[in-house]
């Protein structure tokens, strides 16, 4: 049974992980070349503020169950090549994916039903996501 506590320090690593990916993203978009890298510049600029949208909604939450969100975003090493980033980004997608399950569990345990239906939509934003990382890397 997740207290709210528990549910508090979850939420604040999704936002970590958020703050992380929206940064990650910004980085790839910047530096990414060739004509892949015009692909995953398409994708991914767009999930720079998208993934930004998903922090700004964790950090309220946070802050309305009476947490202090974190400002410290998650660090990433990625690949330099276009196709090991496309790689590394599906994996953090996958991850958010099982980290956003969990955490709909959790809101759920603690009585928190309107949050466990917008943790469920975020389930929905990053299977959308690593669907479309997943379609770009199978014609790489
Ligand atoms: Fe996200
Ligand atoms: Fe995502």
């Amino acid at each position: 049974m997740a207290n709210k506590k528990t549910l508090i320090d979850g939420l604040n690593e999704d936002l970590a992980n958020e703050l992380g990916a929206s940064i990650l993203y910004l980085y790839q978009t910047s530096v990414a070349t060739g004509w892949d890298g015009e692909e995953l510049r398409e994708f991914l600029s767009a999930e720079v503020t998208g993934e930004m949208q998903h922090a700004i909604f964790l950090a309220e939450k946070i802050a309305s169950l009476g947490g202090k969100p974190t400002t410290m975003p998650k660090q990433h090493k990625c690949p330099k090549d276009v196709k090991g980033m496309m790689k590394y980004d599906l994996k953090l997608e996958l991850e958010a994916i099982e980290s956003y399950k969990q955490r709909a569990m959790q809101a759920e345990e603690a009585g928190e039903i309107g949050l466990k239906i917008k943790l469920e939509e975020l389930i929905v934003d990053e299977t959308a996501h690593a669907e479309q990382i997943q379609r770009i890397l199978r014609g790489m």
